[in-house]
């Protein structure tokens, strides 16, 4: 790893307001659904979750599952369903997969739709809150059972939204929630992983060193994509390498010198946008 300058670590005060909201907001509900993102499902887990969700039942479904290594992904679904989750795998830019959504619902919330039903109460719709990062699909995901105009999505972490119900089916409510992310990263990869995804905002980030670490992963991980996506023939030191991606795209200053900035911003954008295909970042504990 670079070690000069990558050390991300703050907490925008926004989201300690949306995480007290949370922790008042979860007592209302039945289950926690929890986005993660499909190419770190470690990374992409808020710690205080664990907490914060006390004894309520929860889902996790990774998503922007179309742009994650299948392998990799389907270690993390035994993963965490060895754990007792309840995991789905999603690319929420397809529409309908309410099925699939509400049955998981209904299968982690059965005991209390069975106690509700031998009380003789009238069933009342399941309440699930929507949680994630910021940028994990959240909008996206709630939009695809309801149409564009109910919530708002962008691309800029921390942007926050007001919370609101949304009903899905007859017998489910989802509530939306802002992004949030937690104060201090356990080790300094959670923070590069989600450099490298686009959750944390690239103003605040030293953009250079998290593109060194990103190309360093890349050539022990998926040296095939340096070499098809940037024909790079040999593979050597990651600073060469950025170089020469300089070089193949054009990225040149007026002296004639490589533009390192503007060709990390080109690289972390390519991998963002999925031009260089799919990719895992991180690999479940064993
Ligand atoms: P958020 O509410 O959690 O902050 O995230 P949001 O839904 O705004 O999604 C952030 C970006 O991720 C959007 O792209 C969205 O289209 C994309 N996205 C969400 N889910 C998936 C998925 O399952 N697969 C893929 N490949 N992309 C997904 P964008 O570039 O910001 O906007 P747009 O150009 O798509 O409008």
């Amino acid at each position: 790893m670079n070690e000069s300058k990558t050390n991300i670590n703050w907490y925008p005060g926004h989201m300690t307001a949306a995480r007290r909201k949370m922790q008042e907001d979860i007592k209302l509900c039945d289950v926690v659904i929890e986005l993660l993102d499909a190419r770190i499902p470690g990374s992409s887990k808020n710690p205080d979750m664990d907490d914060l969700i006390g004894n309520k039942k929860r889902i996790f479904i990774l998503n922007k599952a179309d742009m994650a290594d299948p392998q990799v992904t389907a270690k993390w679904v035994e993963y965490y369903s060895s754990k007792g989750i309840k995991v789905l795998t999603m690319d929420s830019r397809i529409r309908k997969q309410t099925l699939a959504v509400t049955n998981a619902v209904k299968e982690v919330c059965k005991d209390k739709i069975e106690r509700d039903r031998r009380r003789g109460i009238a069933a009342r719709p399941i309440k699930a809150m929507v949680a994630g990062i910021p940028n994990v699909g959240k909008s996206t995901f709630i939009n695809s059972f309801v149409g564009k105009a109910t919530a708002k999505t962008g691309n800029k972490p921390g942007v926050t939204r007001g919370n609101q119900w949304i009903r899905i089916s007859k017998d489910i409510n989802l509530l939306d929630t802002p992004g949030i992310l937690w104060p201090k990263f356990e080790d300094q990869q959670i923070g590069l992983n989600l450099a490298y995804i686009g959750s944390i905002n690239d103003n605040i980030l030293e953009l250079n060193d998290v593109t060194y670490n990103f190309i360093e992963y890349i050539k022990d991980n998926y040296c095939n994509i340096l070499v098809e996506r940037y024909m790079i023939k040999d593979v050597g030191d990651s600073n060469e390498i950025i170089a020469k991606i300089a070089e193949l795209k054009k990225s040149i200053k007026k002296g004639g010198e490589p533009d390192i900035d503007k060709t990390c911003r080109l690289i972390l954008d390519d991998f963002r946008s999925g031009k260089l295909g799919r990719v895992s970042l991180e690999q479940p504990l064993q």
